[in-house]
Order: structure tokens, then sequence, then C-alpha cells
């Protein structure tokens, strides 16, 4: 069986959940590689929509066993409340194992990334506020709590108050904020500690000798490739490793142990939060892709900024992740358009180019330059076969996958599993 990494393409939310779902039907495990909370995938299955934020979304599989691996940072908290809501629906949580090497996401995180956020102004990342950044900080300078000292009381405890003396003077002093109490919290988290101990295992062993065993493994990426910490819009980007080579570091699995990598995206562009974004529409267009593409955030409930597909950031980030293929989705949200619209190059101080740049200032300047094509004017959510897509829908699909010179496996035409329109089986085949 196969090593399947699936990634976003853009800056999140292309449906990455639903891919690794239809995936999940025939894998052994699906492992969460990077971030944390600020995740939110959603599968929609036989009617019942699920959100995850932790949990890996193959958990709705009953012979799938869920990882989160090293490089996710796991808040406790919320990580009890998916799994007790899961539990009430009726899904068995009792596989899921957690990485003793993963960072333990903490309430100073949290109000650190509040703090620092009101503190920046105009300058904000527009961060979901789940304390993402403030944990990985604390990972990359080695003063972190990792889950196997979480799971231990005695050196929680230890580490807990060493740590917040430190943390409560940075929030008093440089943000004027009101202290944490140690003793609260190791009341809280001690119940949270408890619960998880039993999931918490060395997952790279895990993998390694499940990937000997042949057994099908899918890597969850969440985030997204423009929302990379090296290879995103810097400093507008998340804190952890979104591309495909993440899977490598945030599990331990080797590089040649991955088969294929599937790159998700949708037919057109969205961006949460601050940064530049070329073909952003802040017009009724955009309007009317945010309403019928639903474009809401998962996590946080805001509004979704929506534009054209941009085949210049496409092509960028179908290469640094090594993309097999594309799973191109949400493709039935544009059934309504005349006209359709692909950035096919940026025009930057009077230059035409076609390279991705990597500073976010010179990316802020660039003007997308369109090419036109025809809309298809027709409801497509209950097409099932590539044949039965109108002649204007598959000349949209062939011209972005010759733009980002990547073919597409996969087309998704609504949210549940039975909307997904399979090109090459092989790639999908675990
Ligand atoms: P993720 O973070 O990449 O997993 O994506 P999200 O779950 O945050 O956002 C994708 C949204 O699009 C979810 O609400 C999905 O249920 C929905 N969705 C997925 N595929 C399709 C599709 O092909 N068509 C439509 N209309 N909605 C879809
Ligand atoms: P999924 O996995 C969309 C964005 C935030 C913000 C920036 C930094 O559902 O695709 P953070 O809280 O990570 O420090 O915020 O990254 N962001 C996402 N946007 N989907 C996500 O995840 C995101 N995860 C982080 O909006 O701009
Ligand atoms: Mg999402």
């Amino acid at each position: 069986m196969a090593n399947v990494v699936v990634v976003g393409l853009l800056w999140g939310d292309e449906a990455k959940g639903k891919i690794v779902d239809y995936l999940a039907q025939d894998a052994d495990y699906v492992v969460r590689y990077n971030g944390g909370n600020n995740a939110g995938h959603t599968v929609v299955v036989d009617d019942q929509v699920y959100k995850f934020h932790t949990v890996p979304v193959g958990i709705l599989n009953g012979g799938v066993s869920p990882i989160i691996a090293d490089g996710v940072v796991l808040d406790p908290q919320v990580f009890a409340g998916e799994i007790a809501e899961l539990k009430e629906r009726g899904v068995d949580t009792g596989r899921i194992k957690v990485s003793a090497n993963a960072h333990v996401l903490l309430p100073y995180h949290r109000l650190l990334d509040s703090l620092e956020e009101s503190s920046k102004g105009d300058k904000k990342i527009g961060t979901t506020g789940r304390g993402i950044g403030p944990c990985y900080a604390d990972k990359i300078s080695r003063t972190g709590i990792r889950m196997s000292e979480f799971i231990d009381p005695e050196v929680f405890r230890k580490r807990l108050n060493d740590i917040l003396k430190r943390k409560n003077a940075i929030i008093t002093q440089v943000y004027g904020g009101d202290p944490l109490d140690a003793d609260a919290i190791y009341e809280e988290y001690k119940a949270y500690a408890e619960m998880i101990a039993p999931c918490v295992t060395n997952t790279a062993r895990l993998l390694f000798d499940a990937s000997q065993a042949c057994a099908g493994i899918v890597f969850e990426g969440a985030h997204a490739s423009l929302l990379d910490i090296d290879h995103g819009t810097y400093p507008y980007v998340t804190s952890s490793h979104c591309v495909a080579g993440g899977a490598c570091i945030g599990t331990g699995v080797g590089p040649t142990m991955i088969d294929r990598v599937i790159g998700v995206v949708k037919a057109y562009a969205t961006r949460v939060g601050e940064g530049p974004f070329p073909t952003e529409l802040n017009d009724e267009t955009g309007d009317l892709i945010r309403k019928c593409g639903n474009e809401y955030g998962t996590t946080t409930g805001r509004p979704r900024r929506c534009g054209w597909f941009d085949s210049v950031a496409v092509k960028f980030t179908a290469a640094v992740n090594g993309t097999s293929a594309i799973a191109l989705t949400l493709l039935d949200v544009l059934d309504q358009m005349d006209t359709l619209k692909i950035c096919t190059h940026y025009e930057i101080d009077g230059k035409r180019v076609r390279e991705f740049p990597s500073d976010v200032e010179v990316l802020a300047k660039a003007v997308p330059v369109y090419e036109e094509l025809p809309g298809w004017k027709q409801d497509i959510s209950g097409i099932s076969t590539f044949d039965a897509l109108p002649a204007n829908a598959k000349r949209y699909l062939a011209r972005i996958a010759e733009l980002v010179e990547t073919p597409i496996c996969v087309v998704s035409v609504g949210r549940k599993r039975e909307q997904t329109i399979i090109l090459d089986p092989e790639m999908l085949e675990m």
C-alpha cells in the first residue's frame, strides 16, 4: 500500500479534510503532522457534518488508526472537547495515538497570542488566536513542554511553575496584562493529562513499523503551502511546516517512504487573516463566490477573502511540494458565473512575471493579469463522471492544469463523498 501526503496549495481551507476523508476509506493510518487547532477541516458523511481541529479526520473510518504526530502542537482542552463530542456522536475514539514528542499548548500561549496581536496594531497577522505562534516559539527556543512531560504529574507541575514565572513577567511587565495562576492551570490540566496519557506513544516508531508492514498511510496536511513558515508569505503565515516536506519533519517518516503528494486547491482562491492576496475581489463577484462557497472560517467563523484562481501562486506551490497531481475542489461554486478569470501572470513595477515573489512587499505590488474563459452556467453538483461535465468546465480544468504544469486527478463538485469525480484512479490508490 501507499504513503500519500495531502497538502493545501494556497492559504488554507482548500477542502483537504474532504480529500483526506475520501482516501481514508482505504487507508490504515491518517496522520496529522503540523499545526494545531488553528486548523478547521470539515467532512460531510451521510448528511452529517463533522468539524475537526486537532483530531485527524480519518477517525470517521472504523479501519483507520488516527495519529497526532511529533510536529503538532496540541491544546489538551480543545482535544478533550473534540474527543467528547465525537464520542457523543458515536465515533470510536479509542484508536487515537499521540506522539510523546508533540508540544503542549497551554493557556499562556493563547493569552500571549492575543496580547502580541493587539500590540501590533495595523501590522497584525490576523491569527486564529489559538496560541499557535507562542507555542511553536517555545518549541524552537527549547523551553516548551512535550507530551511525555505533560503526562508525568510531577514533571508537569515543576515545568509549569518555572515557565509561568517567566511568562507572567512578560504578560504583566511587557503587555500590562493580568498574571495567570499556576495552581488553577495545573488543577484543570492534570485531568486532561490523565485522559491523554493512554494515547501517548512513540508514533515515529509506530509509523515506521506500519510502513515496513505495507500499511496505507495518509498524511493530513493542515493550513497550506502559502502559510508555511519558510515557503509562505512571511510574516503573514502560521508557525509550522505546512508543505509536503513537513510530513517527514513532523512524523519522523523519511522522505524515501513517501509515494505521492496530492495538492488540494479550490477552483478559485481564498484567504483568511491579513497579508497580500493578488487576485482578491473586493466587489460583487467576490461576494457571490463567498455566498455560493459558504466561505466563512471553520475555526473562527471569519468571512474568507475570495478571488480568482491564481496560476502563478499555484504553479509555485505545486513545485515546492513536489505535487504528483491536483485535487481541484469546489468547482460547483462557479456554476453561476458568465465568465471566469484565471490569473496567468503578475505585473510588478511594469514588468510581467510568472515567478511567485518570496518578498511580501513585492507580492503586495503584484497586479494580476487575467485570461478570460466562458462559464458553464449549469448545476454540476450532481455530475459523477468527467465525461459528463460541461465542455466549458473541462476547458477551465485543462487550462488550469496547463498553467500550473501539474495534472488534475480529482474534481470535487460538492461537500459529500459521492460528489467526487475521479480522473486518475491510480493517484488515489492506497
Ligand atoms: P480544509 O481546512 O482544507 O479541510 O477546508 P475547510 O473544511 O476549512 O473548508 C472547505 C469547505 O468546503 C468545507 O465546508 C467543505 O464541506 C466544503 N467543500 C468541500 N468540497 C466541496 C465542493 O466540492 N463543493 C462545495 N460547494 N463545498 C465543498
Ligand atoms: P486549515 O487547516 C485558513 C491563518 C490565519 C492567519 C495565519 C496565522 O483549516 O486550512 P495562526 O493562528 O496559525 O498563528 O494564524 O494563518 N490560518 C489559516 N487560514 N485555514 C487554516 O487552516 C489556517 N490556519 C492558520 O487566518 O492568517
Ligand atoms: Mg479549514
